[in-house]
């Protein structure tokens, strides 16, 4: 019996990094996997699922669409039966001094980051009310905690996802679901890779990591994997923080 065995689980953004890892690490433990994203490799995702003997489709979907959402509920439901587990994970990085940020990419950044959260989160209602309950982890960071240079508007992108969840959270225990955040350190994947390969860079974001290194899209997908599991049936409206200790001094 795997650890959400037979949930109905979708993972935005799994085409990459902690999508991937996150749909892959589900499926291993009987999750019946909807890998969602914009970029159409997450085929590829899904035939390594079935390939491994798992259960996944894929739909492609803009997490910033209220239609695509509409969409890819109707696909859970029909062809599954309902939705339990919602992984809101999709998102952009911005890397740039705040003076130099337009107000297109400040909008830009809140529709990716932010707005889809609000669209999903709201989605995910019914068909998870249909089946009792579920769990929802919404992908923040440890820039949703503290600040740092050069990304003040993803901070701000990630420390709204942050207390959206905890709103969620108080509207949602009473029908049994469950709103949670997660919070990665820096993770080694193609979003913090231009990072990781300058040297001066890498040296600044992971100087406060007491570990001394990038974290892996693995080790963020073992804490989803709790999260989405009944394992944490009394964790709400928690902020889950996964950073090789960047942020615990
Ligand atoms: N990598 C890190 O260091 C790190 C740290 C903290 C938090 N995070 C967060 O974790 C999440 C995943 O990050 P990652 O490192 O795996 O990123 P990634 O860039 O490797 O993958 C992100 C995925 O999201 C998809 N995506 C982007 N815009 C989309 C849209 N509009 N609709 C649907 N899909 C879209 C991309 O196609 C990609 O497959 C993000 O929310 C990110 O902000 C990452």
């Amino acid at each position: 019996m795997g650890r959400v065995e037979g949930k109905i689980c979708i993972v935005t953004g799994a085409a990459n990094g902690i999508g991937k890892a996150t749909a892959q690490r589900l499926a291993s433990e009987g999750g019946k996997i909807v890998a969602t994203d914009i970029d159409k490799e997450c085929q590829k995702t899904v035939d390594e699922i079935v390939d491994s003997g798992g259960e996944a489709i894929f739909l492609p979907h803009d997490v910033t669409k209220e239609k695509d959402w509409d969409m890819v509920i109707e696909q859970c439901s029909s062809r599954f039966g309902g939705l339990d587990v919602l992984i809101n994970n999709a998102g952009v990085l911005l890397m740039k001094p705040l003076q130099e940020t337009s107000l297109e990419e400040w909008n830009e950044i809140f529709r990716v980051n932010v707005t889809s959260i609000f669209l999903g989160t709201k989605f995910a209602f019914e068909p998870m009310c249909t089946r009792n309950g579920g769990s929802i982890v919404n992908l923040s960071s440890i820039y949703g905690l503290v600040g740092a240079p050069m990304a003040a508007a993803y901070e701000a992108s990630k420390g709204a996802i942050r207390l959206f969840t905890k709103g969620a959270a108080t509207e949602y225990a009473a029908h049994g679901i469950r709103v949670n955040s997660l919070h990665p350190g820096v993770i080694d994947t193609p979003m913090a890779e231009h990072l990781l390969e300058d040297t001066e860079i890498k040296n600044a974001v992971l100087g406060p990591t007491l570990l001394g290194r990038a974290g892996t899209a693995d080790e963020i997908a073992n804490a989803a994997l709790y999260l989405a599991s009944d394992e944490s049936s009394f964790v709400v409206g928690t902020e889950m923080v996964v950073d090789g200790g960047y942020t615990c001094n």
